[in-house]
């Protein structure tokens, strides 16, 4: 079987890789080192030829809506029509759970992006093809926020109440999406509702940060309180808050 994952040098793409090839799948890497550019579309169909499944893993870095939503729009519109060229059985998006619900993503620009990658996927494709992995927010999402919102010795952080998990167990409930024969959309959350906020702050205290972490209100009322939230059945991954920390090594003094 061969599987393309789109964004494979990512946060989860490296890791939905390796997990794939341990379960005896062939995997094509598609991300611009590699030569695929799914803005432009430069490679998409060459990588989509021949193959079983794709995976859309791709990524932009920012808040803003107008940016998010194009690129997110665009890239799933030619990820969607390469695999339908090419006769591909199978494509999963990774998206972001309860992101495409306006009351979510009124104030957070980039969910409206993950909204319209949605939108997009449903548009193009059948459900007999289509499966959108609703993933929580992952414990690694807390490191990538104390790194990109430092501003000197101090580091701000939005409040978001959810059920984070690892990405390793996310990457895995990927993998399952995109190999086992069930259809229709998945959710998949960790073992406890945290504020990620608080995880920030274990973390900059394991990493000895003289950082100062600061809690936000942004992206409006339903980050804080349960619009992160599952708020049906989803996959439960096993690893906890104390484990990961654990495995990323370093006490945590609170
Ligand atoms: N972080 C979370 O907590 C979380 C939770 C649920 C879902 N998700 C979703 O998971 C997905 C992946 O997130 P991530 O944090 O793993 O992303 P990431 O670490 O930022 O990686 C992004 C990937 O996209 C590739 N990429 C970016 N622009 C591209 C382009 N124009 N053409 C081809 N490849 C491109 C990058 O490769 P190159 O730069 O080499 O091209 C890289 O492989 C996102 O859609 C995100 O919304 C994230």
């Amino acid at each position: 079987m061969r599987t393309v994952v789109f964004g494979a040098s990512g946060e989860i793409g490296r890791r939905l890789g390796e997990t794939l090839q341990n379960r005896g799948i062939e995997v094509v890497a598609a991300h611009r080192s590699a030569g695929v550019d799914v803005y432009t579309g430069t490679g998409v169909a060459r990588a989509c030829a021949g193959a079983d499944v794709v995976v859309d893993c791709v990524n932009v870095t920012t808040t803003r809506a107008k940016v998010a939503v194009d690129f997110f729009g665009t890239a799933a519109r030619r990820i969607a029509e390469g695999a339908v060229t090419a006769g591909v059985g199978r494509v999963v998006c990774l998206s972001i759970i309860n992101a495409a619900d306006p009351a979510v993503n009124a104030k957070f620009g980039y969910y409206r992006g993950k909204g319209e990658q949605e939108r997009v996927y449903r548009e193009l494709l059948g459900p007999d093809v289509l499966r959108v992995v609703h993933s929580a927010q992952w414990f690694e999402l807390a490191e990538q926020l104390l790194a990109r919102t430092s501003l000197g010795p101090v580091a701000v952080v939005p409040r978001m109440r959810c059920r984070p998990l690892a990405a390793a167990d996310a990457a895995d409930a990927v993998a399952d999406a995109a190999l086992e024969p069930a259809r229709g959309d998945v959710e998949v959350a960790g073992p406890e509702v945290i504020d990620l906020a608080d995880l920030a702050k274990d973390v900059a205290r394991q990493d000895h940060s003289p950082r100062w972490v600061v809690p936000v209100r942004i992206g409006g009322a339903a980050f804080r309180t349960n619009g992160l939230l599952p708020r049906g059945e989803f996959v439960q991954a096993a690893t906890t808050v104390e484990k990961w920390l654990a495995g990323r090594g370093g006490q945590v003094t609170r």
